[in-house]
């Protein structure tokens, strides 16, 4: 279905406010629910599941070291929005339909409290998964300013978990972050952008079956599902009007599969100023940012002298991604920056030359270094299946990183495309990306490079926890676990591939 672009104005999620706050804690209280949304004014309006009636959900603002407790509800229905596959891990028949567990992406948390997979909840706690271990979690806000975001977790069915909406930002601030004297207030806008694809009646449509259905089941995942249609905090195509001034784009690709390349067609420059975990130290004016599924920028973008302007946001990244087709028309359009309201007031913000140091971790120091595949493989009805380490979910923990230790994992990319890998808790520093021969690789499980190590890429260059292992190399990251020991995952964040064995757990240990 083709929508009118431009048509409606950006919505901007409301913060979230606290049930209770004082000196020594902040309590929220967070309902699922199934509520009915405007999407597009002419859509009819869509069934979708929102965080306290909202999609995307409201936006949670802490201060870095304020102690959280938040208690995530799920009063669903018991029949899902979208169709099951009751094959694939986690989602077999013996478990209730509706399940959810709120993983704040990007969280420094105990593991009690991560959103581990199969800690899953119903309405009510009714039922709860083998991993549920409390009602209420704890967040202690042990990072920096930066740009987080909670979404559901629940094994099996987290891309229809998530693409039913279950999505928002979670943001922390600090001290450093206000001397900065960054756009702030109304000049900051947090951006979650998605794919969907519509029915007639503007219902979400999600596949029941892979083009060529497969035979014997009623319902299969599909290798990856990319929407037709392009959303920003769940309107499609928007608009937002703006002053002639700075502005910070909190930019955060929370689709399901695609890979966005985003572009301003004025052509102008954008000042990314951080990277998943946080500041850079310096900015970089660029003029196109690359996104995989969960990464995050910061953007300042600067309207100065281009009153009257009507300026879109584009993308140009092909799916999947790197060889795949180029967006058409429409999913090649993300929304529209209207520089139509006068100037309020002088603008005093700054891009500032310096923001936080980065401090390269010394490879030298690592305890450990773990060497890592991405396969592909079949399953037993031929369907292609994603596997990290050649292992399934179920399949006994490998990774075991000591409490404090520095580890280098090598993320041995054996399939043909690219997958952003996310771990929980920690933040890592890519070191860098090599070309090998794969099918030396696989003859003699040895690495014979083919090309030298390219370090990250200017927009990489700060704390990450979502990195992009490219088809044919081999990527290297760095990181040290701590400050907590207990059971986590890591994962590719396509969300067909999560749903479907490329996730594993690990455990730190002390
Ligand atoms: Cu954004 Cu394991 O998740
Ligand atoms: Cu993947």
């Amino acid at each position: 279905m083709i929508l009118s672009k431009f048509l409606d104005e950006l919505p901007i999620p409301p913060v979230l406010k606290p049930l209770q706050k004082n000196e020594s804690y902040t309590y929220y209280e967070v309902n699922m629910t199934e509520i009915k949304q405007s999407l597009h004014s002419e859509l009819s309006e869509t069934t979708v599941w929102g965080y306290e009636g909202c999609y995307p959900g409201p936006t949670i603002e802490v201060a870095s070291g304020e102690i959280v407790f938040i208690k995530w509800m799920n009063n669903l229905p018991d029949r899902h929005l979208l169709p099951i596959d009751h094959t694939v891990h986690g989602a077999h028949m013996d478990v209730p339909e509706v399940r959810t567990v709120v993983h704040v992406h990007g969280a420094c948390v105990e593991w009690e409290s991560d959103g581990y997979p199969e800690a899953w909840f119903t309405k009510g706690f009714k039922q709860v998964g083998r991993y549920f271990r409390k009602q209420i979690y704890r967040y202690d806000n042990c990072n920096h300013a930066c740009t987080l975001w909670y979404h559901d977790h629940a094994l099996g069915i987290t891309r229809l978990n998530i693409y039913a909406g279950l999505a928002g930002f979670y943001l922390i601030r600090d001290q450093r972050e206000r001397s900065l004297n960054l756009p702030s207030g109304k000049y900051e806008v947090p951006l979650l952008i998605q794919d969907k694809t519509f029915n007639n009646d503007g219902s979400l449509y999600y596949p029941k079956q892979r083009p060529k259905p497969v035979s014997g089941l009623e319902t299969s995942i599909v290798p990856e599902f990319v929407g037709e249609t392009i959303l920003v905090n769940g309107k499609v195509y928007p608009y937002l009007k703006v002053e002639p001034r700075k502005y910070r784009f909190r930019l955060l690709n929370a689709s399901n599969t695609r890979f966005f390349r985003i572009k301003l067609d004025s052509g102008q420059l954008m000042y990314q100023i951080s990277t998943d975990k946080g500041f850079m130290q310096h900015p970089i004016g660029i003029r196109q940012i690359l996104l995989a599924p969960a990464e995050r920028a910061d953007v300042i973008i600067d309207f100065s002298n281009l009153e009257g302007e009507n300026i879109t946001m584009t993308n140009d990244a092909p799916t999947p991604f790197p060889s795949g087709s180029p967006p058409n028309d429409n999913t090649g359009t993300v929304m529209q920056f209207r520089v139509i309201l006068s100037l309020s007031s002088v603008d005093t913000s700054a891009i500032p030359a310096y923001m936080f140091p980065f401090h390269k971790l010394n490879e030298r120091l690592a305890l450990k270094v773990r060497y890592l595949t991405l396969n592909e493989t079949r399953d037993k009805f031929g369907r292609e299946l994603m596997l990290l380490d050649n292992k399934q979910w179920d399949a006994p923990i490998s990774e075991n990183p000591k409490l404090g230790s520095t580890e280098i994992w090598y993320l041995i990319n054996l399939t043909k495309d690219s997958h952003p890998i996310h771990l929980h808790l920690i933040e890592f520093q890519i070191l860098d990306r090599r070309d090998f021969d794969i099918e030396r690789y696989t003859k003699e499980k040895m690495l014979h490079y083919t090309g030298a190590a390219v370090p990250p890429e200017p927009q990489e260059r700060g704390w990450k926890d979502t990195v992009r292992a490219n088809p044919k190399q081999v990527t290297r990251i760095i990181m040290r676990f701590g400050p907590y020991t207990g059971l986590y995952v890591w994962h590719c964040h396509m969300l067909e591939h999560e749903d479907y064995e490329m996730m594993r757990p690990y455990v730190v240990i002390r």
